[in-house]
């Protein structure tokens, strides 16, 4: 298991080539530093409607439009509120996506029928080059079927949509998806992600979180009500590891997925055990390739505290796992 892994070097051509069939009104799959994204022309409802179609993506669920400067930003937005000027400077190009009024070059069926659209510059020299490349700015949805975990490999990309196009820029550095906050109300954080809260809070402090819908409530962000990330087996999730492990003593097919330091302790157990890493950065970056690769039995997962990264991976946990821990 490597520390970072390392970025694959794309040759010219590739990236030409995409971003031609980019401007054709095709998709392609691309890396970002978080997952991989299926890409389309933001601005062209036609190549917007494969992405959906593809995905089989409830035409509510609005999409993230990708930029590579900020000429690029000032296409696709009526206005830039004054609270995203110290958030773009700390965390752009990177993994935080920004809700702003939408304008008027971004169709309607990009942000699924809202007023509002959301934005991110990633921070991975391959998207980047694409996006500059394509000369437009680039929608993208995480390049999964609807309801199954991220792709953080070109092979998870082809898993989902064999055939595809899809740019290998080698393993993705977080593994989690961006953090996506609204500017476009009272700013509020919609979406936990890589961009962790405690940093958000460095420069919004009062930011209002909103991760998850009060009941009877419209969810701020459309992707909060469907399923996400569900592996192919049952999945359970512990934070304690006394009743993970007495739920392992019921089967003989169980796959544990916990944090290198819980290993030894869950050793005894007739189970495969997993590490995903020393610490939750680490986690983060393997978390999806292994619900992905469990293919039978069933999944035991030792959750992480809430706090830092931690925080967007329990989320995740939780939504793969339908509930809370035990
Ligand atoms: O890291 C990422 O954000 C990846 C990479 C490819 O950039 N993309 C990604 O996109 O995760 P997706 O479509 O899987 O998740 C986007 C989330 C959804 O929950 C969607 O509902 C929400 O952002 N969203 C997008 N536009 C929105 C808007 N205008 N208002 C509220 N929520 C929005
Ligand atoms: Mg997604």
């Amino acid at each position: 298991m490597m520390a970072t892994p390392p970025i694959l070097d794309v040759p010219q051509e590739v990236i030409d080539t995409a971003a031609a069939l980019i401007r054709e009104g095709s998709v392609v799959a691309f890396p970002t530093e978080t997952v991989y994204g299926l890409g389309a022309d933001a601005l062209d409802p036609d190549a917007v409607a494969k992405i959906f179609e593809m995905k089989g993506r409830p035409a509510d669920n609005p999409l993230i439009v990708h930029v590579s400067d900020r000429s690029m930003l000032n296409r696709v937005v009526a206005s830039i509120p004054p609270e995203a000027e110290p958030l773009m400077q700390r965390f752009w190009p990177g993994p935080l996506t920004i809700i702003m009024e939408k304008g008027d070059a971004v169709p309607g069926i990009t942000t699924g029928g809202r007023g509002d659209v959301a934005i991110r510059m990633p921070d991975h020299p391959v998207a980047l080059r694409l996006i500059a490349a394509a000369g437009v700015p680039i929608a993208a949805p995480s390049a999964n079927r609807s309801g199954r975990p991220s792709p953080t490999s070109a092979a998870h990309v082809l898993e989902d949509f064999p055939g595809l196009m899809v740019i290998d820029g080698g393993e993705t550095r977080h593994g989690l998806e961006s953090t996506v906050i609204s500017l476009a109300g009272t700013p509020a954080l919609l979406r936990l992600g890589a961009v962790t809260l405690e940093q958000l809070r460095e420069v919004i402090p009062g930011i209002e979180v909103r991760t998850k819908a009060a009941a009877g409530e419209a969810p701020q962000s459309p992707g909060q009500k469907y399923r996400h990330y569900a592996p192919s087996v049952p999945m359970r999730l512990f934070t304690d590891i006394e009743a993970l492990k007495e739920e392992a003593r019921k089967h003989h097919d169980a796959t544990i997925l916990c944090k290198e330091g819980h290993v030894e302790e869950l050793s005894g157990l007739d189970a495969r055990v997993i590490s995903l890493g020393k610490d939750e950065e680490e986690f983060g970056r393997n978390i999806y390739a292994a619900l992905r690769s469990t293919k039978e039995g069933i999944l035991l997962v030792l959750g992480v505290e809430r706090r830092g990264i931690g925080s967007a991976i329990m989320d995740r946990l939780e939504r793969a796992a339908h509930g809370p821990p035990q």
